[in-house]
């Protein structure tokens, strides 16, 4: 039986092939990258202040080329798809040829065929793009699904943002719907009617020689004005999540296409939107995400939004050897689950150079821990290092300490602290709080001493990702 409630991390290709069995999956909704050529940053607000943070974090790189890896999957879809599949790849490289738009839907194409391959019979499956890419995505899924499954071309309107000043404003995504087999899952949803229609006399209200049924309403069209875009004024959803999708129009999707008790799978999850509605609407749910930073975000969302939840990570190290192995791979991604550890707030560029180009590296900072003393928030500097450390990463770190008036400093160390380190962070003495007690100002952490429970020695800690302290605090304590 497949495992739900479950956040992967990882890319979703080999974890859908790894763990999810054909078959198994009754509803599942997409919001992956949309070629749009840009490098998506996670936004932090300054607790307390609800200040647009200086520090902006590279999730994730929107932007495809023709790489080896593309190639091979290229292959890979050539050499074992369905007839029309392969045919349609193979015109659309003569046509477009291998250039960035070719990457991009072999990319896709390839986890279509392994979505398609874990959806049940009766299920459903939307994919939510715009329209760079919308129109190459019909025909792949045409080609995956089948042209007769495709069953809604839904537009979600919206409005704030930009607006240029030689073309029309850009305020709509596409949502395509298809089902895989001939009988599917279908719940709609009624709207009101609109007064014009409501004074009309009652007589003349027949649709297709059917009397309108005024107190039920009308089934919802394809096009979807009535769900806003969620913006931080939206204090009790709001994630420092840029592609954050409300959870309004998540409601809508899992209600009709799903029943209670089904399994609904987000292989592209971000920060959780679809598996924190279907845990509300009593769904069984699956998240999928290649970045910690996304997964730490989730974690946080599904434990403020459903204290008593309990959830499976797999994917993330779950001893030494492991998390010696992820600081091989890559150590940006180690270095954001390290903070997830203590509840820190990543900041800074950490990896691929954001836009604007900050590198936390620079700053001596990879993370900040806040809490709570006395009403006012204060934090404290994480530093996290997996390579050889030694005493004079503890000066670096007091010395940031003091420059960026923090009250303490969390160093996090993959390798074992030497015993002058830990004279060194000892000799830095205490920090005081408001009430008059003690917490010492340099704290290490191993890695082990963290799996084996350590925890900061610190007044009540803050969450990690929330607009203001007050809101947070409401939330932790199950309070809308
Ligand atoms: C547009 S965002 C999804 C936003 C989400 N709907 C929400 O409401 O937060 C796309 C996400 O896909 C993730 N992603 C990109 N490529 C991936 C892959 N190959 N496997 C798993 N996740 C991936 C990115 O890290 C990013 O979080």
């Amino acid at each position: 039986m497949t495992e739900t409630s479950v956040l992967y991390y990882g890319d979703n290709l080999a974890v859908l092939r790894e763990y999810l069995p054909p078959e198994s999956v009754d509803l599942i909704y997409l919001d992956p990258p949309f070629n749009s050529n840009a490098t998506y940053n996670v936004l932090f607000k300054e607790p307390g202040t609800g200040e647009q943070s200086k520090s902006q974090i590279t999730a994730f790189e929107d932007t495809w080329h023709w790489t080896a890896e593309i190639e091979r999957a290229f292959q890979e879809i050539v050499e074992s798809a369905p007839s029309e599949v392969v045919d349609l790849m193979l015109s659309l490289r003569r046509a477009v040829r291998e250039n960035d738009i070719l990457a991009y839907l072999t990319m896709m194409c390839i986890r279509l065929l392994e979505l398609k391959r874990v959806l049940k019979e009766t299920g459903s499956i939307y994919l939510h793009c715009d329209p760079t890419a919308s129109h190459y995505l019909k025909i792949v899924l045409d080609a995956v699904f089948g042209k007769r499954n495709f069953r809604n071309e839904i537009v979600w309107c919206y409005s704030g943002g930009g607006i240029p000043r030689r073309d029309f404003p850009r305020k709509h995504d596409v949502i395509f719907r298809y089902t895989k087999g001939d009988e599917w899952v279908f719940n709609p949803e009624f709207r009101p009617y609109s007064e014009g229609t409501l004074k009309t006399p009652r007589h003349s209200l027949l649709s297709g020689g059917r009397a309108l049924d005024l107190e039920k309403g009308t089934p919802v069209n394809d096009w979807w004005a009535d769900l806003p875009r969620l913006t931080s004024y939206k204090k009790n959803e709001w994630l420092p999540y840029r592609t954050q999708k409300p959870e309004a129009l998540l409601e809508r999707i899992i209600k009709a296409s799903s029943n209670e008790g089904d399994t609904v799978l987000d292989p592209f999850c971000g920060c959780g939107t679809a598996v924190a509605v279907a845990e509300k609407l009593g769904r069984r749910w699956i998240g999928i995400d290649i970045t910690h930073l996304a997964i730490a975000v989730v974690k946080e969302r599904l434990k403020r939004n459903f204290p008593e939840i309990q959830f499976k990570v797999v994917g993330e190290p779950k001893d030494l050897a492991g998390a010696k192995a992820l600081a091989t791979q890559n150590r940006y991604q180690f270095q954001w689950w390290a903070l997830s550890l203590v509840g820190a707030r990543p900041y800074g560029g950490g990896g691929k150079k954001g836009k604007k180009g900050k590198k936390g590296a620079d700053t001596g900072i990879d993370g900040f821990y806040y809490f709570n003393d006395g009403g006012a928030t204060k934090k404290a500097v994480v530093q996290v290092k997996s390579g050889k450390v030694g005493v004079s990463q503890i000066r670096e770190l007091n010395a940031v300490v003091e420059r960026e008036k923090a009250e303490m400093g969390f160093f996090l160390t993959l390798e074992p602290a030497t015993r002058p380190m830990i004279e060194e962070a000892a000799k830095n003495g205490d920090f005081k709080d408001s009430f008059g007690s003690k917490y010492p100002k340099t704290q290490i952490f191993t890695i082990e001493e963290l799996f084996s429970g350590k925890e900061p020695d610190a007044p009540q800690k803050l969450p990690v990702f929330s607009l203001n302290t007050t809101a947070c605090n409401a939330a932790a304590s199950g309070r809308k």
